[in-house]
């Protein structure tokens, strides 16, 4: 199979695995113990600490380990809730469902800001929404179209009314330089699955001296601010990952992630006619293409791929199945027909020259072959969502 699914999660790099699975096997003391054992786990743990401290520019009291991007989110968000005055939220229109619906969640009213054409958010209208407003929570990245948002500047803008910014950047991590004390946030979320780490283990950064309140209580592991045992394993993936993912920077590595999915599109463009990318092409994650085909319904086509050996998604991960357009493409304007026919493709560390060739030709024949079947009055391929 070729994985061109990497925005729903990643492989678990080989060096990453062998440094988890010593905890997994024998360090099992619970790392809030007082014996040599308990203390050998504390250890790994703070090592960890530092290294995605170091790898996102904080300092390492300002990383708490959750069990992922979702939890991050929903700590974040409820946090920023308790600890903000009485003003209203700001949300991007296209945030991840963790967003939307614990959004839903709060008391206080949460408007929706909207982006244009190229899946970015309309500044000027940030500019309207920020004076009364509580805070802001703005993706790096969107998961579907791979668009950057302009985190910087929504920091600075947000920064000069004293408002907090809380930043979704699950997807953004590992992709692009990220660094939390350049871009000014005051939260943000990361999850290790999507960059080569294991499932269940992620991190919120909490900027020093950020009014802050625990979604979780108990044991007060994390500094009070994370309940919970450690999950130590995952917690000692998510650090070598991490410096992983900073080594890859240093050497170039976004840039190879870029050529992968660039030779794939290029290709693909190249071979099949009524192709067209989605989004802002100028700021874009460099392993993400969201690609429309005219006459050629997404579902079907996906069916197709899974049979030749190629693991894409329609819409976003979370919605495969679904045959309505996805909210981001909904917000984006992209029209319905257009919508319903398109697939994302996100390349990995982990995929080759090879495979990106391989796929574009793959793609370019199932399409070819839908539109057949399609044009030759048989009917669109029905997908039965469950
Ligand atoms: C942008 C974004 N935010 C949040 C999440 C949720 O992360 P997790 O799977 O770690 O809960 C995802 C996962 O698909 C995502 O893509």
């Amino acid at each position: 199979m070729i994985h061109l699914d990497a925005n729903a999660s990643t492989p678990i790099r080989a060096e990453i695995l062998e440094a988890m699975l010593p905890w997994l096997r024998d360090g099992y003391a619970n790392p809030s113990g007082s014996h040599r054992e308990a203390k050998r786990a504390r250890q790994a743990i703070e090592h960890a600490r530092s290294q995605v401290a170091g790898w996102l520019g904080a300092l390492p009291e300002e990383i708490v380990f959750t069990s992922g991007g979702t939890e991050s989110i929903n700590t974040a968000l409820r946090s920023l809730d308790r600890n903000t005055g009485t003003g209203h939220g700001l949300v991007s229109a296209i945030e991840h469902s963790a967003v939307l619906r614990c959004a839903e969640t709060l008391e206080r009213e949460v408007m929706l800001m909207p982006v244009n054409a190229g899946g970015r958010l309309e500044l000027d209208l940030l500019a309207r929404g920020l004076p009364g407003a509580a805070f802001v929570s703005v993706m790096a990245a969107n998961n579907e179209t791979g668009v950057i948002q302009p985190l910087a500047e929504i920091c600075a803008m947000a920064k000069a009314h004293g408002v907090p910014v809380h930043t979704d950047a699950v997807q953004a991590a590992g992709k692009m330089p990220f660094n939390v004390r350049g871009l000014g946030v005051d939260l943000a979320s990361f999850s290790a699955h999507k960059f080569h780490g294991p499932k269940g283990v992620g991190a919120l950064y909490v900027r020093c001296g950020t009014a802050f309140t625990p979604l979780l209580w108990g044991g007060s592991q994390e500094g009070g601010r994370r309940s919970g045992t450690e999950n130590t394993a995952g917690i000692v993936a998510m650090g070598a990952a991490a410096s992983l993912m900073q080594k890859l920077q240093e050497t170039g590595g976004h840039g190879q992630l870029a050529n992968l999915r660039d030779a794939f599109e290029n290709k693909l463009l190249e071979e099949l006619p009524g192709v067209a990318v989605n989004g802002d092409l100028r700021h874009r994650l460099p392993n993400t293409s969201h690609l429309s085909f005219d006459d050629c319904e997404a579902a079907g086509l996906l069916i197709l791929l899974d049979e030749a050996g190629i693991a894409c998604s329609a819409g976003s991960s979370c919605m495969s199945g679904r045959q309505r357009p996805s909210h981001v493409q909904v917000a984006m304007g992209i029209e319905e027909t257009r919508a319903r026919s398109s697939l994302r493709f996100s390349f990995s560390t982990m995929n080759t020259m090879g495979e990106a060739f391989a796929a574009a030709v793959m793609v370019s024949r199932a399409v070819e072959k839908l539109r057949r079947v399609q044009g030759s009055g048989v009917g669109p391929v029905q997908v039965y969502c469950t």
